[in-house]
């Protein structure tokens, strides 16, 4: 039985499916970032991010307990934030956007929970959004051009896949990481360097010091496929570093960070060119986190350009977790028609990249 919030929700819901300059107050809390936007149509007029990575750093990675606590925290502040600095009234906001899944299950549940209250207390719909989808729609806020045939690649901490999108909601999953995924890989062997957490941006950096002389594998060589692995990579490169320190042999950490950035984006970038020339898509999309790294947006652009593709990533601000994201999906799920979500939502720590909720 639908509860009359439901109901009037639903109905609402309809409406909304042909207004251009919807607003949409989005909440994101699926890992260490605690984040609230508010969007008009692509336009975005609010975001603000607490990130928590100076507390986590100290671990060397997130713990999930504490990354919870923090969300508690943050969250009811950094909403008010939201719609103050967007000049936006609350009966201005047409639906309210959560993050459901994927992420840590508590963390999810602080921005699934108070995200909940708000569209209730304001009697407007709720959008459950998929992050990883999100990351994707950060590309249509930054390129207003942008539409769907295209080829994405996603890169995050969390994920790492090969889609076909063919229209704002029908994404194909071509391909994806046999075992760890490519931010993931970064942060481990930035540990293993001595870098802080997060590795992406560390890797970077130290990068440009050496030169890819460190020779590695190409896991999944010989796949026709769009799979790619990075756990083998990982190995050997964690393998390099233990060998040499067991045997006091000299060897040059930016030599190794340089290597091992060459080999991850030539992995990705190679999926995403076979992929494009293989469905014959003149443009390739790049999201999540790792897409902010300087030397996969070169590469990325160098192979585009050899081949005609015209190639998409967001600026840094989008690239890593946001809730601007998050609203920019909300916009195409409103679009396509999609359902609003029922007042038992649930929040839900693993979710495909191909998950829409409610289908
Ligand atoms: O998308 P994201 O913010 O969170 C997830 O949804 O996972 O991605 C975080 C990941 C981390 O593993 C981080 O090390 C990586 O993105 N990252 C980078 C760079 N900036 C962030 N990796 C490589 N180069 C970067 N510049
Ligand atoms: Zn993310």
């Amino acid at each position: 039985m639908l509860t009359d919030y439901e109901k009037k929700a639903a109905l609402q819901l309809e409406k909304l499916r042909d207004k251009e300059d919807l607003t949409v107050l989005a909440i994101e809390s699926s890992c260490d970032e605690t984040a609230c936007a508010v969007t008009r149509g692509r336009t975005v007029l609010s975001s603000v991010i607490a990130s928590q990575i100076e507390i986590h750093k100290r671990y060397g990675g997130v713990v999930p307990e504490i990354a919870s606590r923090n969300h508690v925290m943050a969250i009811s502040g950094l909403v008010a934030q939201a719609v103050e600095q967007a000049g936006v009234r609350q009966e201005d906001i047409d639906c309210v956007a959560v993050t459901y899944g994927a992420g840590l299950l508590g963390a999810l549940l602080i921005g699934v929970s108070f995200a909940k209250a708000y569209a209730y207390a304001l009697g407007k719909p709720l959008i459950a959004v998929n992050h990883i989808r999100g990351h994707i729609a950060a590309n249509y806020i930054a390129n207003q051009e942008l539409e769907p045939p295209y080829i994405c690649l996603i890169a995050s901490g969390g994920h790492t896949a090969v889609v076909k999108v063919d229209a704002l909601e029908d994404i194909k999953l071509l391909g994806s990481t046999q075992d760890d995924a490519c931010g993931e890989a970064f942060d481990k062997v930035a540990r293993v360097l001595g870098l802080e957490y997060p590795g992406g941006p560390q890797i970077q950096k130290l990068a440009k010091e050496g030169r890819p002389c460190v020779k590695l594998p190409t896991p999944l060589k010989n796949s026709s496929g769009y799979d790619f692995s990075y756990s083998g990579l990982k190995t050997a490169v964690i393998n390099y570093v233990h060998t040499n320190e067991q045997k006091g042999e000299e060897f040059s950490k930016a030599d190794v960070a340089c290597s091992f950035q060459e080999k991850a984006v030539e992995i990705m970038t190679d999926a995403a060119v076979r992929a494009a020339r293989d469905y014959d898509l003149k443009t390739i999309v790049v999201a999540g986190g790792v897409a902010s790294n300087e030397r996969l947006r070169e590469v990325m652009k160098q192979k585009a350009d050899e081949n005609g593709f015209r190639v998409f990533y967001p600026p840094l601000r989008l690239c890593t977790d946001n809730a601007a994201m998050i609203a920019s999906e909300a916009y195409n799920l409103v679009k396509s028609g999609a359902k609003a979500a029922d007042i038992l939502l649930d929040a839900s720590a693993t979710v495909k990249i191909t998950d829409v909720y409610g289908q």
